[in-house]
């Protein structure tokens, strides 16, 4: 595997979570294949979990970790070709990243979108410039449009509470207060899509995902009939998509919050979401705490998918 951005990257699907499985109960059969081998993790945004568990799967592969926040200590960095750099940032992308790749076998790139430039965004200009200038393999660690980590972990771990073959998974938007990327949804939606779960997405009117990633989902705009019988519900925020309000936050209606009320509507769903979350803005503090929640077990799932995304990775260098 030269590069993990969509899901097309991790092939058959039942294969990979069984893999997963494995992995998961044998976490350090695989040391030998990182020896030697160096994952270089960059961050051009802040993270908890993405941070943690790549780096402990990349250590469960026996490989050596080099952490960047590129905001923390290196030099600013300029990305767009031809600006005159006369102003605070003193190195220009296209030198870091070459000089990156010679450091390592393995970049993992976070880089939200910016909301400046749809286009830019959605042409991922940053991952690509990776994967073009650093001669590495190199995987999305949340980019402007896509989070597949969170994606997999998703769906390892809807594999592993499901009851039946084919499960209703419910996505709905909830409150936030500030303006969030479609990274999330867009690749949850894309995931759920090819694992051909019973899958709908419920959101207000204006918040209609890219068709590229919502691909032949149910879009329901009542969200009270998109949750009745859904066995989970993924609660996430992003902001607009279609023009013109693209980045921009249209709602923040408190009645979409996901409340104990709203899981009554369910067939006793279990509650998902990525993390971080705002309470009682996304979920109320009942919904998280309770013992449908799967909160823990998706954010654990995480150092999961990581490592079966580098174990593809090393076992193709
Ligand atoms: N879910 C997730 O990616 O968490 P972090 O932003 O903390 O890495």
């Amino acid at each position: 595997m030269r590069s993990f951005i969509n899901v097309d990257d991790i092939g058959d699907l039942n294969i990979a979570v069984k893999e997963a499985l494995e992995l998961k109960s044998n976490r350090f059969g695989y040391k030998h294949l990182g020896e030697n081998k160096t994952l270089l993790m960059v961050f051009f945004n802040s993270s908890l979990r993405t941070r943690l568990s790549t780096q402990k799967a990349a250590m469960n592969l026996g490989m050596n970790v080099i952490v960047l926040d590129v905001n923390q200590g290196a030099w600013k960095l300029e990305t767009e070709r031809g600006v005159v750099m006369d102003g605070d940032k003193s190195e220009h992308l296209l030198e870091a990243i070459p000089v990156m790749g010679s450091y390592c076998d393995v970049i993992g790139v976070r880089s939200f979108a910016r909301f400046e430039n749809k286009a830019d965004d959605y042409e991922e200009k940053i991952l690509h410039q990776f994967i073009k200038y650093s001669g590495k393999p190199v995987f999305a660690m949340e980019t402007a449009t896509v989070h597949p980590l969170q994606a997999f972990a998703d769906l390892i771990t809807i594999e592993e509470f499901k009851k039946v073959e084919r499960p209703k998974v419910v996505l709905t938007w909830a409150p936030h207060p500030k303006a969030l990327p479609q990274a999330v949804p867009n690749s949850f939606a894309q995931w759920m899509n090819a694992a051909e779960y019973d899958f709908v997405i419920t959101h207000p009117e204006g918040y209609e995902l890219d068709p590229k990633f919502s691909g032949n989902a149910h879009i329901e705009y009542n969200q009270d009939k998109a949750l009745a019988e859904a066995d989970f519900v993924y609660a996430k925020n992003w902001s607009a998509y279609t023009d013109p309000n693209y980045g921009k936050i249209l709602s923040k209606d408190m009645s979409w919050t996901v409340t104990t009320e709203k899981m009554s509507l369910t067939n006793n769903a279990h509650f998902m979401h990525c993390l971080p979350v705002r309470r009682n803005m996304i979920v109320s503090d009942d919904v998280i705490e309770s013992e449908r929640s799967l909160v823990i077990p998706e954010a654990a799932n995480r150092e999961i998918s990581a490592q079966v995304v580098l174990k593809r990775i090393l076992e193709s260098l």
